[in-house]
């Protein structure tokens, strides 16, 4: 069994009555059914949420010691804690994914949103396809297992793919 983290920041709790439309009127126990539901089998979607930077930071720690990839809505530290950014660091160091993602599309809305201090340090980034942002994370996820199985499997190196699929 395989477990992905999928982290929330501030505010995300209030999905479903915050800014409906900005971020929908479904909440965070409609999205964590929905992934639930979008997991493949032998994958469980661990869905937290927290106010608390500490926190999301120290389930960064949880997931770098436990191997454990990462979908990660930094939410409003997205655009200015660079202690958020050290920790989702820690994790892309550690050979592990970390894909951020966003409900809304920064890019099109303040300028401060503009700024993401996390995502050069993310394995990649998803934003403004509200829940499928996190679905199409999942994806990736759930893929690149898949492919790094087959290639620790694979007996023929001259037979297996990269992560990105191309064949070496
Ligand atoms: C957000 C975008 C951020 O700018 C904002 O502070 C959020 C949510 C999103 O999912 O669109 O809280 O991360």
């Amino acid at each position: 069994m395989t477990t992905v983290l999928v982290l929330n920041g501030p505010n995300l709790g209030r999905l479903g009555s915050r800014e409906p439309d900005v971020y929908g009127s479904a909440d965070l126990d409609q999205l964590r059914a929905t992934l639930v539901q979008a997991a493949p089998a032998g994958v469980t979607v661990d869905v937290r949420q927290t106010d608390d930077e500490a926190e999301l930071i120290h389930w960064l720690y949880e997931a770098v010691d436990e191997r454990i990839p990462v979908i990660l809505n930094p939410a409003a530290f997205t655009h200015y804690s660079y202690a958020l950014r050290d920790a989702a660091a820690l994790v892309t160091k550690a050979g592990l994914t970390l894909v951020e993602v966003h409900l809304s599309n920064p890019h099109a809305r303040e300028t401060f949103r503009h700024t993401s201090v996390v995502s050069a340090v993310a394995t990649g980034v998803i934003a403004g396809f509200g829940f499928n942002s996190y679905r199409l994370a999942l994806d990736f996820i759930t893929r690149s297992l898949v492919d790094s199985t087959d290639s620790t499997d694979s007996t023929d190196s001259t037979d297996s793919t990269d992560s990105t699929g191309t064949a070496r």
